[in-house]
């Protein structure tokens, strides 16, 4: 029998690696989860960037969507949508704290696409006419969609990464935006369709 154990070679996870704390002299300082060097991490961290901008940008929009909005259930369902955007921006906040990052926001260049044909279509549309409704669903939608799409895919790539807490986050505001989405087609359906089509 060996009288010394042989040391166990423990291979740092990649998910080791990203919680790994810097220890430099008395002070530990926590590193960030980009710190691994990855390159998909520092995608990750690019397109948290992008829907945090998004996100606040549409704190200003909703409101002049409902403010423009003729029917009451859809100024309803933009001011009830504004509430949950306020809590995506703070799940936010908690994502890239706890990946230790400092929250950021980069111009989303396809949100401020989409919400440029919003503010498009309430100038095309006369004021107070279901039409301007059915236009403001449709540009709703697409602010939806866009947001499905990029939580479902931060919700993936936060799992691949070992970050199973963040991907809840995220998961909780896809639901969310998937909610929104089916309420405007409620919306659409139940009246707002019909009498854009008698005007
Ligand atoms: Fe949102």
């Amino acid at each position: 029998m060996p009288t010394t154990a042989k040391k166990p070679v423990v291979k740092a996870s990649k998910n080791n690696r990203q919680q790994r704390a810097t220890t430099t002299g008395q002070k530990t300082q926590k590193n960030t989860a980009e710190d691994n060097g990855s390159k998909l991490e520092e995608f990750f961290h690019g397109e948290l960037k992008d829907i945090y901008w998004a996100e606040k940008h549409l704190l200003k929009v909703l409101p002049k969507m409902s403010k423009a909005a003729t029917a009451q259930e859809l100024k309803a369902a933009f001011n009830d949508h504004l509430k949950v955007t306020e809590g995506h921006v703070k799940r936010l906040e908690e994502v890239f704290n706890a990946l230790g990052y400092k929250p950021q926001a980069k111009k989303c260049e396809a949100m401020a696409g989409i919400t440029k044909e919003g503010d498009d279509i309430i100038s095309k549309t006369e004021k107070g006419t279901s039409t301007r409704d059915v236009g403001l669903i449709f540009a709703g939608q697409k602010v939806e969609h866009y947001e499905i799409a990029t939580y479902g895919s931060l919700t993936q790539l936060a799992k691949t990464l070992g970050h199973d807490d963040v991907a809840q986050i995220l998961n909780s505001t896809l639901q969310e935006e998937k909610e929104a989405d089916e309420s405007l087609t409620g919306i659409a359906e139940s009246s707002v369709n019909q009498k854009a089509d008698q005007e």
